[in-house]
């Protein structure tokens, strides 16, 4: 049997769509990438949604939204250790600097009792990260930014479809950010979506994802119809609105073949996140015969998880390596991903921040330990099952 990590569905009506912006000749970001901002708000439940590029241009694009609010280049922003590098790249790539809280091994997510040691003069968001689709501590998270002043900018990249207290991820916090990459459950093939309730951060974010233009119109004439722009000289005589750059921005917008993709899969999406959310949860209640060795994430009543995929950490008392359970797992077929580093410590790139081993001790065990399999839409309960018997066979011969 072959468990592979990941899987995309490319439905009848993406191909229809591709097919037509094709022969329309229209692809840069037009009428299909409107419309899937429209149904990605609507199924997050919040006003707003803007397409970018990638998972990691959602995050600094978001974050780079507080320069409009008094922000300065090197001001701070609080995001958990353990997360992949992505997190901690657009921090830095909008500008500011991350400041590391180590996380909770039992949760994957930031340990909210370390957060406001971590505030300080300089620190303008959180950045909470829903590992592995579990809700961050967001009562909590958001209460400390209340307190503090704070906006908080959920990473909700592995996060579709997880609700926190009856409310989605992505509508927790000032701002969501998630990632439409082909691993996860919403997916553009490459893409990223922020999504807020606030529609002055949608404008700021429009100009940002096109070059800080000043140009914020959910769709642009131009692009879509090649029609007349009648604000294009609105500042005046021989001033084109296309070429005012407003802000230091990004080019990320998303273009019409990735928001076919997208919106093709949003017609499937309940049927997609119901299996994969099968699967995880039947691969969690059956994990508890794995304690003490291995453990995974566990499902609180006032939640669901979005079934990203299974996070395993291999624990202190396991007489085995990970490499060994990865070789087996790998052997028998089923694909194994590492479940990331702690960024401040374990990513060199971040090195020259200063920090060193044992700062973050829970995200540098799960640095060494952890790691993530698929349970993804083309999955099913057979192919749970083979993953659950061949960990049973390997704990066996290394008991
Ligand atoms: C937690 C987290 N943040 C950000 C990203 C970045 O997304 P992308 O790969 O679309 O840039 C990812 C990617 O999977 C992620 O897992």
């Amino acid at each position: 049997m072959k468990i592979p990590f990941g899987t995309i569905t490319v439905t009848e009506k993406s191909k229809e769509l591709i097919g037509r912006a094709l022969a329309a000749n229209r692809l840069s970001s037009g009428k299909y990438v409107r419309e899937f901002e429209n149904e990605f708000a609507e199924l997050v439940g919040v006003k707003e949604a803007v397409a970018v590029g990638s998972g990691t241009d959602a995050d600094a694009l978001a974050v780079a939204v507080l320069h409009d609010y008094g922000a300065q280049r090197g001001d701070e922003v609080i995001i958990p250790s353990l997360s992949f590098v992505a997190t901690g790249n657009a921090i830095l790539q909008a500008g500011f600097t991350p400041v590391f809280v180590d996380v909770d091994r039992k949760t994957l997510n930031i340990d909210t009792a370390k957060i406001e040691k971590a505030v300080t003069q300089k620190t303008k968001a959180i950045m909470p990260v829903h590992l592995m689709g579990k809700p961050a501590d967001m009562d909590t998270i958001n209460a400390i930014a209340k307190k503090h002043n704070l906006l908080v900018i959920e990473d909700a990249a592995e996060a579709h479809g997880a609700v926190y207290k009856g409310r989605n991820a992505g509508s927790l916090g000032d701002m969501g950010a998630f990632s439409l990459y082909v691993a996860h459950i919403i997916s553009t093939v490459e893409g990223g979506i922020v999504t807020t309730n606030n529609p002055d951060f949608a404008e700021v974010l429009r100009s940002l994802r096109s070059h800080g233009r000043a140009c914020k119109c959910e769709s642009c004439v131009l692009n879509t119809a090649s029609a007349y722009c009648a604000k294009r000289f609105r500042y005046g005589e021989n001033e084109d609105i296309r070429f005012i750059f407003e802000r230091i921005g990004f080019s990320s917008k998303m273009n019409e073949l990735e928001a076919a993709v997208g919106l093709g899969n949003l017609e499937v999406y309940d049927a997609i996140l119901n299996k994969r959310r099968e699967n995880l949860y039947y691969l969690i209640e059956n994990f508890e015969r794995f304690v003490p060795c291995l453990v995974t994430i566990k499902k609180e009543t006032y939640e669901e998880i979005g079934p990203h995929a299974l996070p395993i950490i291999i624990q202190e008392k396991a007489k085995f390596t990970r490499t060994q359970l990865v070789n087996y797992l790998e052997k028998s077929g089923i694909d194994t991903r590492t479940l990331f580093s702690s960024m401040p410590t374990q990513c060199h790139g971040f090195g020259y921040l200063g920090h060193k081993i044992g700062d973050f001790p829970n995200a540098e065990y799960i640095g060494e330990n952890g790691i993530h399999i698929g349970v993804h839409q083309d999955l099913g309960r057979q192919e749970c099952d083979f993953i659950l018997n061949t960990i049973e066979k390997f704990l066996q011969n290394h008991a």
